[in-house]
């Protein structure tokens, strides 16, 4: 399956086209790449599924242009998830809301509440408006990897890990390396008060000050699944990843690039702040599996602003099964 690199606008129309017509289309966001499919196509989203491996029921993000769209999807929005729309949509930002008729149970693992989000890559955007221009409503979009693995953050990461399950009718867009590199942040906002579900490059500091007000972070170190697909293990290469650990020669290595490598290991990422270790950290554990390494050792940055996430999903990339 060839990767489609070349984003004119009958290109991207056609894109649209083979969503509408029930065929899955990868494409860049700002996060991570996403594996599209028309969100009330029961057909279309259950290959989905299949392609990812994924238990039927952790619920999808469906993906819209712009609010206007909220609430095709959503009923009984609160004024803060109005206010937090506003404020960082199109991004990284993810609201669960209450579901309206149309967010049918294949899209939300039965549960009566709907994650939505307006995605700011300009291609993910143009792509979207093309696919509500020919009727359609949204489209539901896990990140484009197996399920339990690592998020892909390029096309050619993509292309490695599903080309086996998709079909000629598939599509992988490329729009280059996704600028954030970790998923959105979730906030469940069906109760009087939001609460991150998932941390991300939204931090709950922003959300904050914001709203000015208090707001809950679910316990990142708890082990109680607050929400299908919360699970301890997740993120993961095939590669052990080790926190703070001792590192040995042949392991590899990932931390900021202030801190030397250790004798021997191989140094597969060296950023130099919280935002480019957050953009390189699912490409450096791909990296170590593509290089056959066995152990990677991490030193997780401080955990302020996208710190937060970052530890979250190294902490999950490292869960022993
Ligand atoms: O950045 C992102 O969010 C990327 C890009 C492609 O948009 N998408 C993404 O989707 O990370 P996925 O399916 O890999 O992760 C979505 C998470 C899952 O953990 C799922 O359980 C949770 O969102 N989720 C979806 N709907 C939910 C709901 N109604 N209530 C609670 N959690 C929900
Ligand atoms: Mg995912």
């Amino acid at each position: 399956m060839p990767i489609i690199s070349d984003m004119t606008p009958p290109i991207i129309k056609a894109a649209a086209i083979a969503l509408k017509e029930g065929h899955l289309v990868a494409f860049p966001t700002e996060t991570v790449y996403g594996l599209g499919a028309n969100a009330v196509d029961k057909k279309a989203v259950a290959r989905i599924y299949q392609v990812k491996g994924r238990p039927k029921d952790h619920p999808l993000i469906v993906h819209i242009s712009s609010i206007e769209l909220l609430y095709k999807w959503a009923r009984d929005i609160p004024e803060y998830a109005i206010e937090l729309a506003k404020q960082y949509w199109p991004g990284a930002m993810t609201l669960v809301l209450p579901r309206t008729g149309l967010a049918k149970d294949f899209i939300t693992g039965t549960q009566d509440t709907v994650a939505v989000r307006v995605p700011s890559h300009p291609l993910a955007n143009k792509l979207l408006k093309e696919f509500e221009a020919l009727g359609g409503f949204g489209v539901a979009a896990p990140s484009a990897n197996r399920f339990g693995k690592v998020s892909a953050t390029t096309a050619r990461s993509v292309k490695e890990e599903l080309e086996k399950y998709l079909t000629n009718n598939d599509q992988i867009l490329d729009g280059g390396s996704s600028q954030i590199g970790i998923e959105s942040t979730i906030i469940d906002c069906t109760k009087d008060l939001p609460v991150i579900l998932r941390p991300g490059y939204i931090t709950s500091e922003m959300v904050e000050s914001f709203l000015s007000l208090n707001i809950t972070e679910f316990d990142l170190t708890s082990n109680k699944i607050m929400a299908p697909g919360l699970l301890d293990a997740h993120y993961s290469p095939n590669a052990q990843v080790l926190l703070n650990g001792v590192p040995q020669p042949g392991d590899g290595f990932i931390a900021l690039a202030n801190i030397p490598t250790p004798i021997g290991t191989v140094r597969l990422a060296s950023p130099k702040d919280n935002n480019e270790y957050a953009r390189e950290l699912y490409n450096a554990l791909r990296l170590a599996d593509n290089k056959g390494i066995k152990i990677v050792q991490v030193i997780p940055p401080m955990e302020q602003g996208v710190g937060v996430a970052i530890k979250n999903r190294l902490i999950k990339a490292a869960f022993i099964k």
